[in-house]
């Protein structure tokens, strides 16, 4: 197995530990430990996520597998949030869930119910433990992550109550939708990143946010020249060529080129959608388009989000092919082809990969955090 990278730990930097929840399999953790940051704490309810994670995590954070600090279910009522480890930096690709209005109007909790709950009464937990007793750390910085549409979700109201709650906890928020295009791989897709940092532990009055990264892995500050100066990159990038995929499909006795009973639903749908004139149908991609479309936790239903091309390529039948699990990892920048490794089902993979953060992405929100917030 190659071996994985140290987390590098510049002079300048000083060390921090984060706590990573809605974990998946995993791509806050990757991002915040190549940026120096020790893992107190995950928490990921998924059995085979959990298998992927155990898998891979044990190799750079035994602990928290040794000390019990890999827990499955947030809202368990036997852990006590005040036996969490204290942390510099709280991680969380938490699900979208609106929050109750008549919560809201009748002076209830209006969070409760909703797993953003528990994001919340983890992180209060420090900060009344640390009224009564010093040594308890508050939390300095928080890093969220969802869907570009969280913004709007129930009219606003979701974000609104969000940005509320942190507030009154003593956070500054800041919040925007990135695109992983612009961070060195090619796939468009777009999620909101909310940071929130305590204003009394954190010098800085704001946060600029990366907006992508360029030939030369400079940082984008501008929002308006990413497009221009972000790093040109293709699908090619990512896929195995024909050698290693027939390799592979010979070893693992299956194919990914799809049935032709797929195909055939796959294009008479997109005929009714264009007669209806909502939307494509499948996507195809090919080695020279500049990215595919955002892979989501269903791409192992049929793969109609992305599917590449296969017509004239000598010894390949004349349909389109799933991308092989590797591709999707790749896709999200895991470090398939170093010591990131896959110990589940094809189907499983998938909903991983497609449920996960974009490294680079990640991993570049978290180098400017430190910069700017932890360091400052
Ligand atoms: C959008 S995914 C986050 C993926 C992650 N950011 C990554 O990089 O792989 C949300 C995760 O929250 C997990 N989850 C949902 N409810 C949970 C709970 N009550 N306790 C712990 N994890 C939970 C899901 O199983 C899912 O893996």
């Amino acid at each position: 197995m190659a071996k994985i990278k140290k987390n590098k730990m510049s002079k300048d930097l000083k060390p921090f530990k984060f706590i990573d929840l809605f974990a998946g399999i995993g791509g806050f953790h990757i991002a915040m430990h190549e940026n120096g940051g020790r893992c107190v704490f995950a928490s990921e309810i998924d059995k085979f996520a959990r298998q992927t994670y155990k898998h891979n995590f044990i190799k750079i954070s035994p602990e928290i597998f040794e000390n019990e600090n890999f827990n499955e279910d947030i809202t368990d009522p036997k852990l006590e949030y005040s036996k969490i480890p204290d942390f510099d930096i709280l991680c969380a690709g938490f699900p979208c869930q609106p929050f109750s209005h008549a919560g809201l109007k009748k002076g209830f909790d209006d969070t409760r119910g909703t797993l953003f709950f528990n994001i919340k009464e983890i992180v209060k937990s420090k900060i009344e433990a640390n009224k009564f007793n010093k040594k308890v750390k508050i939390p300095k910085i928080l890093l969220l992550e969802n869907v570009k549409g969280f913004k709007n979700h129930d009219k606003g109201n979701t974000f609104k109550r969000i940005k509320e709650v942190l507030n009154d906890l003593g956070y500054e928020v800041s919040a925007e939708v990135l695109n992983s295009k612009h961070f060195g791989v090619p796939q468009n897709r777009e999620r909101i990143f909310i940071v929130a940092w305590h204003r009394d532990s954190v010098k800085s009055k704001e946060f600029k946010f990366p907006w992508g990264l360029d030939d030369n892995g400079e940082v984008i500050f501008e929002r308006e020249k990413r497009d221009e100066r972000a790093k040109i990159i293709n699908v090619g990038s990512i896929l195995l060529s024909q050698e290693e995929l027939e390799a592979l499909e010979k070893r693992d006795k299956k194919t990914y080129t799809i049935s032709e009973k797929l195909w055939a639903g796959h294009q008479r749908r997109r005929v009714e959608h264009a007669q209806k004139g909502n939307g494509f149908g499948y996507s195809s991609f090919n080695e020279g388009s500049p990215y595919t479309s955002t892979i989501s936790a269903r791409y192992y239903k049929d793969g109609s989000e992305i599917l590449i091309e296969q017509n004239n390529i000598p010894e390949r039948p004349n349909r389109p092919r799933k991308l092989h699990p590797k591709e999707a990892a790749r896709l999200q920048g895991y470090p398939i082809d170093s010591w990131f490794e896959i110990p589940v089902s094809d189907n499983q993979a998938y909903k991983q990969f497609g449920n996960s953060v974009s490294i680079p992405v990640v991993k570049t929100i978290a180098s400017e955090i430190i910069k700017q917030l932890l360091n400052d």
